[in-house]
């Protein structure tokens, strides 16, 4: 048991990070309200926030290893493996699924060989299924990376991940 602990720990923070999540815990009023922004700061520097780093940002927070956790899966933008270069997030809420997100879904699906949830071998498309993001009346709508593509047909879909490839 002290092995596996021992090897959960061997995941340093560099000192910019280190003194960014010491920062984050001053600024707020109750030190647990600092931790999505620590999380989303650790992922910025080491591209996701694997099982080490939620142990030593639990140890750090004095809270359970299971809260952190409970925190990182919880949020789609926190991510516990590395993804993609290109982040594809394809709504799966009402108005989309009326829209046809889901035959969107499959396609892309397809075309990159990658499964809902899954990363291509060449780290280049993680494909991820989320709830509304927020542009209903443009739906279907699929995010990829910071920037929104709507009213998505399979025609226009395919004209974007032709950029991409
Ligand atoms: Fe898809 Fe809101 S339902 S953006």
């Amino acid at each position: 048991m002290s092995d596996i602990i021992a090897s959960l720990k061997q995941e340093p923070f560099s000192d910019k990070l280190q003194r960014k999540i010491d920062e984050l815990v001053l600024r707020y009023p109750r030190p647990l309200s600092a931790l999505v922004p620590i999380l989303r700061a650790i992922q910025e520097e080491k591209g996701c926030v694997s099982p080490p780093s939620q142990l030593r940002v639990a140890e750090r927070m004095a809270i359970s290893p299971a809260w952190v956790a409970g925190v990182v899966s919880f949020y789609t933008m926190l991510h516990e493996k590395k993804i993609g270069k290109y982040h594809l997030q394809i709504c799966r809420t009402l108005p989309c699924a009326l829209r046809g997100c889901g035959a969107l879904r499959e396609h892309i699906s397809r075309k990159l060989q990658i499964p809902v949830g899954g990363t291509s071998a060449d780290g280049k498309f993680t494909l991820s299924s989320v709830e509304c993001l927020g542009s209903c009346d443009t739906a279907p709508v699929v995010q990829i990376n910071d920037q929104y593509f709507e009213d998505l047909t399979l025609a226009k879909i395919d004209q974007v991940l032709a950029r991409l490839v």
